[in-house]
């Protein structure tokens, strides 16, 4: 049987550590691209990371490189190219030296790698999808971006510290974009099944959606970089449920073609991630003060997308 290919653009600290995720896990072969200039980088922590096989027991066959030619054959490119935030900036302020990154990445997926389905990392993120979908022309089932995976599991990782329970056991679905103005949705947050409003009082369930909605920030605040094990945690878990055609609904940045009301746009909604890509936006009936939130959120990232036209002419 064929193995199923991974390439990950950018080999810093997403890039690698979707690069350790995906060998755990055995997915398939692994590429890790950067620039020329880290080259080095990249081939060395990819022959770091192919050492752990025979004590993790995967075979995986794992390169870091700086040439294109390598990502040929790709069933899912993942890209984390682009600069990550410091304390003090928001996602916003990454624009336009990552569209440009993003461009240029792009251009060369669609050349190297034209059936992938892609996955999106690089922030602002909901905008860096756009600007992926723009440059390569792929259909809209198989460009994507990251973003909800990981806000969910952090907010499912707050409500279960909250709890003192098994995060396995904490179910929660969030919408909207990659912004502070993300929407987790308490009344379809359930713990085995049990409304998580009867285990815990309204104020401790909005301390866990507003922490998880500037989760982001905390990290980079702490460490002076942005995160990088749940980003990459979550890229993988959408690598997996396409390449396993596993029919898993995740919340993912896809396109919306009028689905919860909007239309034209990348944003974070229930996905269902199969060999296909995104082979259906999972739609169901937001109450009045949920759709508000999500059209704002929405909203947020029409700007974002208005800044990428005007600044990027061609990406209109
Ligand atoms: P990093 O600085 O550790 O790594 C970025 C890598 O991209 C560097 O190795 C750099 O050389 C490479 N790169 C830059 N231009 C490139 C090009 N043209 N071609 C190939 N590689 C190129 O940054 P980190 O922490 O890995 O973050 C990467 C991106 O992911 C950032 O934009 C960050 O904001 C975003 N991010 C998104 C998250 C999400 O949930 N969507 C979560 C965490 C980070
Ligand atoms: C995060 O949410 C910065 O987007 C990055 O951790």
């Amino acid at each position: 049987m064929r193995r199923a290919k991974i390439s990950i653009i950018g080999a810093g600290n997403v890039g690698a550590t979707c690069a350790h995720w995906a060998a755990a896990k055995e997915l398939g072969d692994i590429v890790v691209l950067d620039i020329p200039e880290k080259e080095g980088v990249a081939k060395g922590k990819m022959i770091d990371l192919a050492c752990c096989g025979p004590i993790e027991r995967f075979d995986s066959r794992i390169v870091g490189t700086a040439d294109y030619k390598d990502i040929a054959g790709s069933d899912v490119v993942i890209i984390t190219a682009g600069l990550p935030r410091k304390p003090g900036m928001s996602r916003d302020d990454l624009i336009e030296t990552n569209v440009k990154i993003v461009r240029s990445v792009s251009e060369k997926v669609a050349e190297f790698a034209p059936e992938s389905c892609v996955i999106v990392v690089s922030n602002p993120l909901d905008a860096m999808v756009y600007t992926a979908w723009k440059t390569t022309g792929f259909p809209t089932n198989r460009i994507m971006g990251q973003a909800g995976a990981l806000d969910v599991a952090r907010f499912r990782t707050f409500i279960a510290w909250e709890i003192g329970c098994s995060i396995e056991d904490v179910q929660a679905l969030l919408l909207g974009g990659h912004g502070d103005d993300m929407v987790p949705l308490p009344r379809l947050t359930s713990v085995h099944g049990i409304p998580v409003s009867e285990l815990l009082p309204a104020e401790k369930i909005q301390a866990c959606v507003e922490r998880a909605k500037v989760g982001g920030g905390e990290i980079v605040k702490l460490m002076g970089t942005s995160a990088f094990y749940a980003p990459a945690s979550g890229s993988v878990q959408m690598a997996e449920a396409i390449i396993k055609d596993k029919k898993r609904i995740i919340p993912s940045a896809a396109y919306l073609d009028g689905q919860f009301g909007h239309k034209g746009l990348f944003v974070g909604v229930p996905a269902l991630l199969g060999a296909g890509g995104v082979e259906k936006v999972v739609e169901f009936k937001l109450t009045p003060e949920e759709q508000e939130l999500f059209d704002a959120s929405a909203s947020h990232v029409e700007e974002l997308v208005g800044v990428v036209k005007r600044m990027f002419p061609d990406l209109a």
